[in-house]
C-alpha cells in the first residue's frame, strides 16, 4: 500500500535565495515523503512556468485549495497523480497552478511510496534495470548566466571523468579536476577571488578561449590525460547569447559576434581541438536545423536543453530535423513525474541518450540521482560544489551498497 493520507504544502527557499514550494507527501499515515522545486537562471522559454502568475505564494495557496483532491490517491503511480493535476491545471505549461507544484508533490508522493513500499527510488521507478551510474559532469568553470562580469560567455565547462573505475572514483577525479583549475586561475591571475558561480563552478575573470585552455592545461597538470581519462563538455546555453534582432550570437564579454554559420563552425572547431564528448545547447532553442547540422558532423553528444524542455512534444520536432542525439531531463521543465519519464521513454525510443539535470538554484534533495539510475541516463549534471550538489552526488555513492548497479555507463555506443 501506498496510499495518500495527507498532503502539506509551504514555502521555502533555494540555493540561490529564492522562493520555492516545498510539499510533503505522507501515506499509509506514516510515511513521509518531501520535495521542492529547483529553478533555473538560463530558463528556456518552452519550459514549464515555475510558479502561477510568477508568484509563489499564490502557486502555493491554489495547491492548498486543491490538496485534498490528493488524498486516497496511490503514491507509486505518478499517473494519478499526473491525471488530477492535468484536472486542475489544463494549461501546457502549468501557468494556472505553477510548474513547483507539479514537480513538488509528485517527487515527494515518489518518496513516500518507496517508503511504503520499502524500496529504493530508482527501483520503484524501474523494477527491472538494468542499472548502471552515470558519468557525472562536473562543472569545473564557468560564466554565462550563472556568474557575473568579466567571467567566460560560455556557461559551463565540464570534465568527464572517463577513466573512472567507480562511481566514488568518478567524483574524487572531478574534484581533483576542479582543485586543479583553482590553482591554474591563481597561476595566470593573483588577484583570484575564488568567485564561484551558481553551481560551484569558479569564475575568474577570463575569457571563453583562455577559460578553455587553462581547463586542458589543469587535466595535464593533474597527469590525467584529455580525453582519455578526463573528457570536456561544454553547455553554450547559447539561447542566452543569442540577438534574435541582429541575429548574430554575441559573446559580450569577449567582444565577438557570430552569425549563425560562424557559431556552427566554432561549436566544431572546439569539439575538434578538445575531443569534446559532450556539447549542450550549442545553437539557440528554436534553431533545429543549426543544431541538426552540429549533430551531423560532431562524434560527440549533443544535447538539447533549452531546446527540448524536457518536453515529448519539442523532442518529436528534434527527431525529425535530426537534431540532438542527447537530451537533457530537469523534471521541473516538464512539471511532475509522470511527464518526465514519459519524456524519458521517448528518448529511448528514439535512441537518445539522457542527461540527467539539476538546475542553477537547487534545493538539498537527493531525488535525481535516482532518477539519473531509473531512466538509463548517460550522464548526470549536478554542478560540482556546495551541499546543494554534493548531496546528489553523495546519494550515488550511497546508492552504489546496493549492489545491483553495475559500472559507469558505456558513451560509446551513443
Ligand atoms: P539553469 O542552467 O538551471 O540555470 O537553467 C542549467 C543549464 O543550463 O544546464
Ligand atoms: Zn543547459
Amino acid at each position: 500500500m501506498s496510499v495518500i493520507t495527507s498532503v502539506k504544502g509551504r514555502l521555502v527557499f533555494n540555493s540561490r535565495g529564492s522562493k520555492s514550494v516545498e510539499i510533503d507527501v505522507i501515506t499509509d499515515n506514516q510515511f513521509i515523503g518531501r520535495a521542492s522545486s529547483p529553478s533555473g537562471a538560463s530558463v528556456g522559454s518552452h519550459e514549464v512556468v515555475s510558479f502561477a502568475k510568477n508568484d509563489p505564494e499564490l502557486s502555493l495557496k491554489l495547491f492548498n485549495s486543491y490538496s485534498r483532491k490528493f488524498i486516497g490517491l496511490d503514491a507509486k503511480d505518478p499517473k494519478t497523480i499526473f491525471d488530477v493535476l492535468r484536472s486542475i491545471d489544463t494549461t501546457e505549461t502549468y501557468e494556472k497552478i505553477g510548474g513547483a507544484v507539479a514537480y513538488s508533490l509528485s517527487i515527494a508522493a515518489i518518496e513516500a511510496a518507496s517508503k511504503s513500499e520499502n524500496l529504493p527510488m530508482f527501483r520503484l521507478l524501474n523494477p527491472n534495470g538494468p542499472y548502471q551510474f552515470p558519468f557525472p559532469l562536473g562543472n569545473v568553470l564557468g560564466g554565462g548566466a550563472h556568474a557575473g562580469p568579466g567571467t567566460p560567455d560560455i556557461q559551463e565547462i565540464l570534465v568527464c571523468p572517463l577513466g573512472a573505475n567507480s562511481i566514488f572514483n568518478a567524483l574524487e577525479m572531478n574534484f581533483k579536476i576542479h582543485g586543479e583549475v583553482k590553482k591554474a586561475i591563481e597561476r595566470v591571475d593573483k588577484k583570484f577571488t575564488y568567485g564561484r558561480g551558481d553551481e560551484g563552478a569558479w569564475a575568474p575573470s577570463l575569457n571563453n578561449d583562455q577559460a578553455l585552455t587553462l581547463v586542458a592545461d589543469a587535466i595535464d597538470k593533474a597527469g590525467l590525460r584529455l580525453g582519455k581519462d578526463i573528457a570536456l563538455g561544454i553547455d553554450f546555453a547559447a539561447s542566452s547569447l543569442w540577438d534574435k534582432t541582429g541575429k548574430t550570437y554575441n559573446y559580450r564579454r569577449q567582444g565577438i559576434s557570430r552569425t549563425a554559420e560562424e557559431q556552427i563552425q566554432f561549436v566544431l572547431e572546439l569539439i575538434k581541438k578538445y575531443d569534446l564528448v559532450y556539447v549542450e545547447d550549442p545553437l539557440h532553442e528554436d534553431d533545429f536545423e543549426g543544431i541538426a547540422k552540429v549533430t551531423k558532423t560532431a562524434e560527440c553528444i549533443v544535447a538539447g536543453d533549452d531546446m527540448l524542455v524536457t518536453s515529448a512534444k519539442r523532442l518529436e520536432i528534434a527527431a525529425a530535423s535530426g537534431a540532438c542525439n542527447g537530451a537533457i531531463l530537469k523534471v521541473n521543465q516538464a512539471g511532475s513525474l509522470y511527464e518526465a519519464l514519459n519524456f524519458s521513454r521517448e528518448c529511448k525510443a528514439r535512441r537518445m541518450s539522457i542527461i540527467t539535470s539539476h538546475r542553477s538554484g537547487e534545493s538539498i534533495d537527493p531525488h535525481i540521482s535516482h532518477i539519473a539510475i531509473a531512466t538509463s541516463s548517460k550522464m548526470i549534471k549536478t554542478g560540482i560544489l556546495g551541499g546543494e550538489r554534493i548531496a546528489k552526488l553523495n546519494e550515488l555513492v550511497r546508492l552504489s551498497e546496493y549492489g545491483l548497479i553495475e559500472g559507469l555507463a558505456e558513451l560509446s555506443n551513443t
